[in-house]
């Protein structure tokens, strides 16, 4: 396989914040040309600390951020030109109109004033904001505002485009119209890094998942990777009454051989009630629930499933994503 170069390439990244919080621990990953990346991780992994740093908004205490090539903090001029950057504040001119919003950043990222007029135009309509172009920001939705920074941060055509929670606190039309510009870029052969704690935007938008956690990475690959190497082709889940995880564990390796990788504890049951979560052949639930039951058990749930990036993480850390 032929390895493009990479543009971003993030090096042992550590962050305090003023009053001594660690945001990040030694953060490291690199991201080649043309690829689709998620950072996907719960509030407060340091995901948005992550890209500040990326977009020269925040200096690294160590470590080190490089922008094609070029270390971020020495080069901030010219970083900022390769990269679009949509916030997960979204920080827009409240006083301003969408148009003046975007002549106003045109003029900022130095767009040729002879295209300033018909890019403005083209955002605006792919936003779907064009009827309300003249009026102030402030007087918009939730959705509409994210739509806007979205559309700002692809106006000057940049090669890196980076989303901080795309999908924040929007309705549905705008996160299908914003996951559909990401698609686009794909297939424009840009870059795109996003961060995420929506587990079903890493997976279908991401070409690459890094999933990271106080600070730190805990798994990078595609999905069908991280599945693979963490939780298993299927995923089976049975609720035992009568049974604690223990038994239910004991029980189910020496008489299923089904080896119990992971548990929550009991969920909606009594003390005596087990959630067990295995990974599985997809032949196995039948088998399972009927030695389960053929042995007096009652079984009050049983799913069997394709594992998610939930999963994945709820494997790696113990702890579940969306808490
Ligand atoms: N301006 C700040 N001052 C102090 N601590 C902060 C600041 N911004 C973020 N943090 C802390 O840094 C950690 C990482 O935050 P953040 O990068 O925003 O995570 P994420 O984007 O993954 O939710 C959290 O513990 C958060 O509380
Ligand atoms: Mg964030």
């Amino acid at each position: 396989m032929i390895r493009l170069p990479s543009i971003v390439d993030v090096t042992d990244l550590t962050h305090f914040y003023t009053g001594g919080i660690k945001a990040l621990d030694g953060l490291s990953f690199s991201i080649q040309k043309g690829e689709i990346v998620g950072i996907l991780g719960p509030n407060g992994a340091g995901k948005s600390t992550a890209v500040k740093m990326m977009t020269g908004i925040l200096r690294p205490t160590s470590g080190s951020v490089k922008i094609a090539g070029k270390e971020v903090a020495e080069n901030l001029e010219a970083v900022r030109r390769i990269i679009g950057f949509m916030p997960q504040e979204t920080a827009l001119y409240e006083d301003l109109t969408a148009q003046e919003a975007l002549e106003y950043h045109a003029e900022l990222y130095a767009v040729p004033k002879n295209e300033v007029r018909e890019r403005v135009a083209k955002m605006l309509e792919l936003a779907g904001l064009t009827a309300r172009k003249d009026d102030l920001v402030k007087t918009y939705s939730g959705g509409m505002k994210r739509r806007l920074a979205l559309v700002r941060s692809i106006l000057h055509d940049s090669e890196l485009l980076i989303l901080d929670e795309m999908s924040l606190g929007v309705d549905v039309q705008s996160r299908n119209l914003i996951w559909n510009q990401v698609r686009k870029m794909r297939n424009q052969g840009r870059t795109v890094l996003f961060c995420t704690n929506y587990m079903d935007e890493a997976e279908a938008l991401a070409d690459r998942v890094i999933i990271i956690d106080n600070g730190r990475l805990v798994a990078a690959g595609t999905s069908a990777e991280l599945k693979q190497k963490h939780v298993g082709n299927y995923l089976i889940e049975v609720l035992i009454e009568g049974m604690s995880f223990e038994e239910g564990r004991e029980w189910l390796e020496q008489r299923v051989q089904l080896e119990v990788e992971t548990v929550s504890d009991p969920l909606n049951g009594g003390p005596r009630t087990a959630w067990i979560r295995s990974k599985a052949g997809n032949t196995d639930l039948p088998l399972v629930v009927g030695r389960l039951t053929e042995n007096g058990l009652v079984v009050r749930q049983a799913s069997m499933r394709e594992p998610s990036l939930g999963d994945v993480f709820l494997a790696i850390t113990g702890s579940r994503l969306r808490d």
